[in-house]
């Protein structure tokens, strides 16, 4: 496929490496679609990036909202008819810092809701769009802190972390990620599914400024997109249930 011909949604594409990476990607060429729960914010973040010649184009998309997601599947089959890739990357994290033993079942449905639930049910809902495509990929923004093998290791930059239901929603994002790879193939349809580790990156995600992450040692968002600009402009298309990050495979 020619990277003119390539559709790619980005979910929470407003801000942090959402943004990055639609900007990245639509100066390579690809059509991107900025999915924001809120359309102003992602209005004005298309707006920005159009003033700097860029063509991007937002849509209304609250993952955890079901009637919102349905919207947008049937405004992107209207609008453009198929699509090339699905960035799962809309997260939160709730329950920094909480103990496993004291965690409300609140905060726990809260890190579900956006992290696993509502990349399924976006996923769910963009198939039909993505089966139009003569190729497609599902890349999910998962990362370190969900891999167990990670949290076991004393030596992982992740292993004095706790955020168990962020931590779970992730690792159960990564069973998704896994088993749908696996149905894509079972049926022959040439779509991929890979999980993305970004690394600790300086945004503002868990409620941090950039800057208190950058002295917490978190990497500039130009290094925490890399490995997903990297699959997203793969025309191979070949690697499927994958969990990596820039230094190459991560543990499940
Ligand atoms: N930063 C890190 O160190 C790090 C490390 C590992 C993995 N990650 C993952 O990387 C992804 C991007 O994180 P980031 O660092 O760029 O965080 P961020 O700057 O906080 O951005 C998060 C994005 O997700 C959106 N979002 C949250 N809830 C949503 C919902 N219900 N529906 C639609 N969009 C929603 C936010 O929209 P609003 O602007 O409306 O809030 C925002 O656009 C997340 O999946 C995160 O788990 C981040």
């Amino acid at each position: 496929m020619k990277n003119d011909s390539v559709i790619t949604l980005v979910t929470g594409g407003n801000r942090g490496m959402g943004l990055a990476i639609a900007k990245s990607l639509a100066t390579s060429g690809q059509k991107v679609i900025i999915g924001s729960r809120n359309l102003d914010n992602g209005l004005a973040a298309v707006e920005k990036l159009n003033s700097e010649g860029l063509k991007l184009d937002a849509i209304q998309l609250d993952v955890t909202d079901s009637t919102s997601v349905t919207a947008a599947a049937h405004t992107l089959a209207k609008k453009y008819g198929y699509l090339t890739t699905l960035i799962n990357n809309a997260g939160s994290v709730f329950d920094f810092g909480m103990e496993p033993s004291q965690i409300s079942q609140e905060l726990l449905r809260k890190d579900f809701e956006v992290n696993y639930f509502g990349l399924i049910d976006v996923t769910q809902k963009m198939m039909p769009l993505l089966k139009k495509a003569p190729q497609a990929k599902i890349i999910n923004i998962s990362s370190m802190m969900g891999s167990k093998t990670e949290a076991l290791n004393p030596q992982s930059e992740v292993y004095r972390a706790v955020a168990v239901g962020y931590q779970s929603a992730k690792a159960a994002a990564n069973m998704f990620t896994v088993q749908l790879a696996k149905e894509m193939s079972r049926n022959n349809l040439p779509i991929t599914v890979n999980a993305i580790d970004p690394g600790m990156v300086a945004t503002e995600f868990g409620g941090a400024t950039p800057e208190q992450a950058r002295e917490m040692g978190a990497k500039p968002i130009t290094v925490g997109i890399k490995r997903t600009i990297a699959l997203a402009t793969d025309f191979e298309n070949k690697d499927n249930a994958t969990f990596t990050n820039i230094n190459g495979p991560v543990a499940w």
